[in-house]
Parts: C-alpha cells; sequence; structure tokens
C-alpha cells in the first residue's frame, strides 16, 4: 500500500513535470512568434480591402517607399503609390517631388515661358495650336544636380533609364487654359527617328489647381465613377478617368502596351483650369536612346 501510494505520487510528479514543460514550450512559441512578428519576419495576412483588389478602381495600395537621403532637394512627404487604371496601365506616386523641387523647376521655367506647340506630324515642327492653349519651355537633361536627381527618380520608377527621356518639360495652364485629349506616341515615321515610339509618361504636378486641371483618360476602362475623388472633378474631368493635380505627385502612365502595341485607352488630356493655376511638368520616355 505504502509503496504503491510512493509510485503513484512519483507518476503525478512526472505528470506535472511533464505539464510544466509544454507549458514553457508553449510560452518559449509564443514568445518567438510574437519576436518575429515584431521584426516584421512574419506578418499576418492582410485583410485589407485595399490591398486586395487590384482591378478595382477604388483600390489604392499605400506603401511607404524608402526615403533616399543625400537626393534631391528638401523633404520630402509621406510617399506611395496607387494604382489608378490597368487600362491604360496608370500610376500614382504621391509626393513624388517635394515642395522645393516644384518652387524650384518653376523658377527655372519661369522666364523661359512660350506659347506651347504641338507636333506637326507631316513636318515634325512644332506648330501654334488651338488644341493646347498653355505655355510651356524645356529644359535641358541633366541640366544640373537637382534635375539629374529628379531625372534619376524617374529612372527607377520607369525601370527605363535616363537616357530614354527627353528633357523635361515645364508647362503652366492659366485659368480656362487646356489641353485638348490625345496620343503621346506618334502615328508617323518622322518623329520616331530619334528614340523611337514614346513608351511612357511620366508627369509631375508642381502646383496644386484649385478647381479643374485634372488629367482625364477618356478612353480608360472601368468605372470612372468609383474614384473616390469623383465628386471634386470638374465637367470635363468626369468625362473620364481622372486624376487631380496636386503639387508632388507623378502621374506614369504607358503609351505602349506590354506587348509594344500602341494604347489607344492612353487617350488623354488636361482639363480647363477653373480656378487657381496649373504648373506641371513632362517626362517623355522613348523605347530607345534618345538623343539630345
Ligand atoms: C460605379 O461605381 C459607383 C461608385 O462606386 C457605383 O455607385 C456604381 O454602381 C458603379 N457602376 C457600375 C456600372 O459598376
Amino acid at each position: 500500500m505504502a509503496k504503491g501510494m510512493r509510485y503513484s505520487s512519483r507518476s503525478s510528479n512526472r505528470r506535472s513535470s511533464t505539464f510544466t514543460l509544454v507549458l514553457a514550450m508553449l510560452l518559449m512559441l509564443s514568445f518567438v512568434l510574437l519576436m518575429m512578428l515584431a521584426l516584421g519576419i512574419l506578418s499576418l495576412p492582410a485583410h485589407n480591402s485595399e490591398m486586395s483588389k487590384a482591378n478595382d478602381l477604388s483600390s489604392v495600395a499605400h506603401n511607404t517607399v524608402p526615403k533616399r537621403t543625400g537626393d534631391g532637394l528638401g523633404e520630402r512627404r509621406d510617399q506611395w503609390m496607387e494604382v489608378i487604371s490597368w487600362e491604360p496601365r496608370a500610376y500614382v506616386y504621391h509626393n513624388f517631388l517635394s515642395e522645393e523641387e516644384c518652387n524650384y523647376l518653376i523658377d527655372l521655367a519661369k522666364p523661359h515661358m512660350e506659347k506651347s506647340t504641338v507636333v506637326d506630324s507631316e513636318t515634325g515642327k512644332s506648330k501654334d495650336s488651338r488644341v493646347r492653349t498653355s505655355s510651356g519651355t524645356f529644359l535641358k537633361r541633366g541640366q544640373d544636380k537637382i534635375i539629374r536627381s529628379i531625372e534619376r527618380r524617374i529612372a527607377d520608377f520607369t525601370f527605363i533609364p535616363e537616357t530614354h527621356g527627353e528633357g523635361l518639360q515645364i508647362l503652366h495652364y492659366e485659368v480656362g487654359q487646356k489641353y485638348e485629349p490625345h496620343y503621346d506616341y506618334f502615328l508617323d515615321a518622322f518623329n520616331t527617328k530619334n528614340g523611337g515610339q514614346r513608351i511612357a509618361t511620366v508627369l509631375m504636378y508642381l502646383s496644386d489647381v484649385e478647381e479643374g486641371g485634372e488629367t482625364v483618360f477618356p478612353a480608360a476602362k472601368g468605372n470612372i465613377s468609383s474614384v473616390p475623388w469623383w465628386n471634386e472633378l470638374s465637367e470635363c474631368g468626369k468625362k473620364g478617368l481622372s486624376v487631380k493635380p496636386r503639387m508632388g505627385d507623378a502621374l506614369l502612365f504607358w503609351s505602349l502596351r506590354p506587348d509594344a502595341s500602341l494604347d489607344p485607352s492612353s487617350l488623354h488630356g488636361g482639363c480647363p483650369v477653373i480656378s487657381g493655376n496649373k504648373w506641371s511638368s513632362t517626362k517623355w520616355i522613348h523605347v530607345d536612346e534618345y538623343k539630345v
């Protein structure tokens, strides 16, 4: 009896020490998991509706882009990317430029502004046009340290080397000024001699615009009224998928599809400014190296 008692008490000791061991291991495991979560090695599945529906125009992917220091001018605010359309392929990179960089570009261009022209598809020369009523000027590619830093940033954004880009164009639209919908690609042989076809455009907004001045894609596929800023758009802006100008934001869209065919859904225009002033800067990028 006494022997049996001793035996059973020893076995309950063993049972309780097994229990303690299991408990300790569970604790250790949860500690390790917590550490991994904290260090970002593990991540919880995102139930974030923002990330889930790539083809939904209202979907917004908000990912912070790592900051590179010692690059450009001034402090850039929270940088994040938004897919706004797949047809055409179009993205908005928020706070691509700092406020200082926007003002720097405007100040560089201001003394040289001339009435904007369009390219004549027969002669390849610039000509006056009613479809484009802004004023503008071209900067030289790699003109100075700040321009080079912006151009390198554009190359990082598009994955296309700086050497494929034309010089930055700075544009100014006053109240009533606009750019009718057009394609950035060329339909003639003359304009594709240098650098081949234009493949992509990066349009940077250098100022906010109180009303109007949207970039509109009238041929975009998808539900154009599902953008969160729909109610803020002008009548012209509601004629397609629209992006509202915001100082520092950059709009990237592709004029060619991934198979290099022309993409007619890249048709775009600048809506008339209704109130305020619009400053923007355009970088046209070619398939091949563009000689300047
Ligand atoms: C388009 O989006 C708006 C706003 O989200 C919605 O009210 C409307 O029903 C959608 N239209 C279609 C055809 O899906």
